[in-house]
């Protein structure tokens, strides 16, 4: 039988329109979850998925400049919002990022479960949720009520990375959610002048990590500058610049992720192929 971790376990959302739900996670913050949230919601959506994208990172809600939007007056807008043809929501729509840090856990979950549930998604292939970084209550209690296909696990290869996102690991073993895999982010350099590849951290730390939990390990995304101008400028680097070389690795990552999520969904209802 599984034990709840902490009293009991809150009440699971259902969400009938979604297909599958992708929570996209890391053990601390700054390692990039957001920007892998959101261009590979984006690289889906290239595929011709129907993709939402909820920022349930209420600490840091970053979506909304990723996505060039910003505040909006609630009694007049209809969420989700609409841009480069996902549905997106994001406490940042209703409170600037500064006021975000007074949250607390149990009303970032208040917050996340009425996003999924009082909102209007309709009919998804995708949700990806950019969950707040960590393991904290309010992780755990995200991870049990969300109805998650599985997890994507976000790592840097530094040892503290690692150690990290071993932890989220096994939060989602915990509340047995599907860790559909690891991502390694800002794991090498290119070089634009010469195309010399260097290893700025120790090389695959993210590789064995994932061998060692005996997960699948999704890819590895260079560091490069595009990615974090792009991110500040509102137009992802999957939609601004989809010939990239970064683009590429992020088309490679929605076909794994896909593959890994059709494993779980197994014969009862298969996603639609990409
Ligand atoms: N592959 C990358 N190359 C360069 N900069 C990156 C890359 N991934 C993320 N960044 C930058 O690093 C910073 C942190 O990324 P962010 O996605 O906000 O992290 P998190 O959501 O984990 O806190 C941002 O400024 C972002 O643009
Ligand atoms: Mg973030």
């Amino acid at each position: 039988m599984s034990m709840p971790i902490h009293g009991a376990a809150p009440q699971k959302i259902v969400l009938p329109g979604v297909r599958c739900t992708l929570a996209v996670a890391s053990g601390k913050g700054g390692v990039g979850k957001s920007t892998v949230a959101v261009n590979l919601a984006v690289a889906l959506r290239r595929k011709g998925q129907r993709v939402g994208l909820l920022d349930a990172d209420i600490y840091g809600p970053s979506v909304p400049m990723m996505l060039g939007l910003g505040t909006v007056d609630p009694r007049t807008t209809r969420f989700p919002l609409e841009k480069f043809g996902m549905k997106v929501m994001s406490m940042g729509f209703l409170v600037p990022p500064e006021r975000a840090v007074i949250w607390r856990g149990p009303m970032v979950h208040k917050a996340v479960a009425q996003f999924l549930s009082d909102i209007d998604w309709g009919e998804l292939d995708y949700l990806v949720i950019d969950l707040p970084p960590g393991t904290g209550d309010a992780q755990l209690t995200l991870t049990q009520s969300a109805p998650l296909t599985g997890a994507v696990i976000v790592t840097t290869p530094q040892d503290v990375s690692l150690i990290d996102a071993r932890k989220g690991l096994r939060m989602f073993q915990e509340v047995r959610v599907p860790v559909l895999g690891i991502v390694e982010n800002m794991s090498y350099f290119v070089c634009p002048k010469c195309g010399e590849r260097s290893e700025i951290f120790r090389h695959g730390g993210g590789k064995r990590c994932a061998e060692e939990i005996g997960v699948p390990f999704l890819g590895a995304i260079p560091i490069d500058p595009a990615v974090a101008v792009q991110g500040d400028l509102g137009v992802p680097i999957v939609e601004s610049h989809p010939d990239s070389e970064v683009a590429k690795i992020y088309d490679q990552l929605a076909e794994r992720v896909y593959a890994a999520a059709q494993e779980v969904h197994a014969q009862q209802s298969p996603l639609p192929s990409l």
